[in-house]
């Protein structure tokens, strides 16, 4: 295994070195298929969704990364960790490209795991990392939510942490109508263009009450002081300890900060668009793209939906 590089005080993420990946969820929109896998390992073309993830933190200078796992936890431990039988397997057949992709994801930072024995939702989630974390901020990447390699959000927001302090939040405008789904921010606008001050934060809101379309999405720097926060947050939503409730506190006595982006995002816990997604990160790549495209083409172009069965009719 190739030895991570230890972080130096110079390095450009401005002292935040950890990664909190959430993974313990129960991933009931995506049954039977998460009954005994996690979400966040559906495979996104030949990946699954939250090495994406990984490779996202580690681009951006974040080597140590702590999954929050829960009863699936031997798989996300697996699939991070060396697997030599395999290793010497393709080794022997001569298999490299294989064998790359294999150990790809055991050398792509310093992976620790802390199990969260009930899912009592994303702030409880958060709330385990404490020990590994410390009085240090950190980073926090939900592992079923992909932002596109050729973006750059995570590296604007340790910089933005890094410029202001506090804690800063990914943003996303969506329509009205689907601002029921998303934690919901206040805003304010800032000096900076693509930065607001985030005022205060409603979990799933309805239209009617929703104070903007800003929807919150699965990225987040936070200051260590959430802790504390999370420590007296009650249930809330869904019975569950929500992390928006907690940064909508801190947002009371400190500055929290949105970032807008306005780029490609994955929402792989959601069927239709963990499809969506499939498709096109298929047809983007350079290996199988021109062929699955062609297909894909004629596909589209010869089908006829059976709107009785909804199935289709050749
Ligand atoms: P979601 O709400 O998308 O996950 O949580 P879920 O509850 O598994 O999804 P559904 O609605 O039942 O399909 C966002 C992220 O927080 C993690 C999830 O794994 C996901 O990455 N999470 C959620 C936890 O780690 N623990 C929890 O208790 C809840």
């Amino acid at each position: 295994m190739t030895p991570m590089t230890p972080h130096t005080t110079s390095h450009p993420t401005h002292g935040v070195r950890k990664a909190v990946v959430p993974a313990a969820g129960l991933g009931t929109r995506f049954l039977p298929a998460t009954k005994a896998t996690p979400k966040e390992m559906l495979p996104v073309v030949d990946k699954p969704a939250i090495q994406y993830v990984v490779e996202e933190a580690s681009a951006a200078g974040l080597d140590d990364v702590l999954m929050v796992t829960g009863r699936h936890k031997r798989a996300i431990e697996d699939h991070f960790d060396q697997a030599s039988e395999l290793e010497r397997a393709l080794e022997a057949k001569g298999d490299l490209a294989r064998l790359h992709a294999v150990r790809s994801a055991s050398q792509l930072a310093r992976i620790h795991h802390i199990r969260q024995g009930d899912p009592l939702g994303l702030g409880h989630a958060v709330l385990c990392a404490r020990s590994h974390v410390g009085n240090e901020p950190f980073a926090v990447l939900l592992g079923d939510d992909l932002i596109d390699e050729r973006e750059t959000l995570l590296k604007v927001m340790l910089d933005v942490r890094a410029r202001y302090g506090g804690s800063v939040i990914a943003l996303m405008e969506v329509d009205p109508s689907q601002i029921h789904l998303y934690g919901c921010a206040a805003v304010k606008p800032s000096d900076e263009t693509g930065v607001v001050h985030v005022t205060g934060l409603v979990e799933k809101p309805s239209r009617e009450v929703a104070p903007s379309n800003y929807a919150v999405i699965g990225r987040y720097v936070l200051d260590p002081k959430v802790f504390e926060v999370l420590e007296r947050t009650e249930p809330g939503r869904g019975g569950e300890i929500q992390l928006t409730d907690a940064i909508e506190e801190l947002a009371l006595t400190d500055e929290v900060r949105g970032v807008v982006f306005t780029g490609r995002r994955y929402d792989t816990g959601d069927k239709a668009e963990y499809l969506r997604t499939v498709v096109r990160l298929a047809c983007e790549r350079s290996d199988l793209g021109p062929e699955f495209r062609s297909w894909l083409t004629e596909f589209v172009a010869t089908f006829d939906i059976d709107l009785e069965g909804g199935r289709l009719a050749a």
